[in-house]
């Protein structure tokens, strides 16, 4: 059903409303982070409604309730009072409010579980690093138990970027040559979604990341699972692309643990046909995507450093995306 807006006011409410919440929006908060960030940006609504209505209100009273000539008494009044110490105390309290919260918004984590993402032109290198010293390598997605403090590790190898999960704290470049750190503490589960927040190239806006804030014991059996070997082909189809991935190359540039891939280029593909997305965020997770991946790299991503492989036959393609769908 069509919505009809009375008014040009009511079309900006709608606009401003509908983007208070879902998966990507800062006030829809799931996270400590995000939860300090939503109160600074209320606590400045509120006192920027506070300046407007004593500004508004100083103009009606000059054109309409008291019009014409003011006493230069009442004019020096209304002019310091109204120009400069009401803004003065307004701000001033803004300002330190905001001041007051960057501490506590960087504020160190316990350090039990440490993520490492790293950027790339265009997508994710995700590395876990558990307090027993394991490590494993995954890509363009992210998972965190809820209730903890996680630290995430950001750098970058190329350009700049910037890792922002709006519904669970600010954002923080991804400077090359640096490492920034942000601590993640969720506080309820979900899916939410990530994206990288400063222009870094042609796919710079084809380079976002689900996020899944899960029960504790469900993200460690989670992250088991991504320790293990990949799963061997167990059809003659997936059998079948696992050739093809090896006889075209594909293992050069991706991992997939416990095969002859050991590439280190691309994003590691040891569990990919578990994820929620394909292309860092952009494809769903299905054979048909797989194989529009891998023969239209370039359409799907413009600048992307993977070469298409538009000349193997859609059985190929279908075979490859069986078994890299079977990668669990
Ligand atoms: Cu990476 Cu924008």
């Amino acid at each position: 059903m069509a919505l009809r807006i009375a008014s040009p006011t009511g079309a900006v409410l709608v606009v401003l409303v509908a983007a208070c919440d879902g998966p990507q929006s800062a006030l829809d908060v799931a996270g400590d982070g995000a939860t300090r960030i939503a109160d600074l940006f209320w606590g400045m609504a509120a006192g920027a409604a506070v300046i407007w209505i004593g500004v508004v209100g100083l103009a009606v009273y000059a054109t309409r309730v008291r019009p014409g000539e003011h006493s230069g008494r009442t004019a020096k009044l209304l002019l310091i009072g109204g120009g400069v110490v009401f803004p003065t105390i307004v701000l001033t309290g803004l300002l330190s409010y905001g001041l007051l919260l960057i501490p506590e918004l960087r504020e160190p984590s316990d350090g039990r579980l440490i993520v490492s993402v790293t950027g790339e032109q265009w997508w994710w290198r995700v590395r876990y690093e558990t307090a027993d010293g394991r490590t494993v390598e995954l890509a363009n997605e992210l998972r965190l138990p809820v209730g903890e403090a996680v630290e995430v590790r950001l750098e970058s190898r190329d350009v700049i970027h910037a890792f922002w999960v709006p519904s669970l704290a600010g954002k923080i470049d991804m400077v090359p040559g640096r490492v920034t750190r942000l601590s993640l503490k969720p506080t309820r589960t979900g899916e939410f979604r990530g994206a990288c927040a400063e222009y870094c190239g042609e796919s710079h806006a084809l380079m976002a990341f689900p996020v899944a804030v899960m029960e504790p014991a469900a993200f460690a059996a989670w992250l088991e699972d991504q320790h293990a070997l990949a799963a061997p082909p167990s059809t003659p189809e997936t059998e079948r692309g696992a050739r093809l991935f090896m006889a075209m190359g594909c293992g050069s540039c991706h991992a997939v643990r416990g095969t002859a891939a050991a590439g280190t280029i691309g994003p590691d593909l040891t569990h990919i046909g578990g994820r929620a997305s394909l292309g860092a965020g952009i494809l769903v997770n299905d054979v048909d995507a797989f194989a529009r991946w891998i023969a239209e790299t370039d359409h799907v991503k413009p600048g992307v450093r993977m070469p298409a492989f538009g000349m193997l036959a859609e059985s190929d393609l279908r075979a490859l995306g069986q078994y890299l769908e079977s990668l669990q």
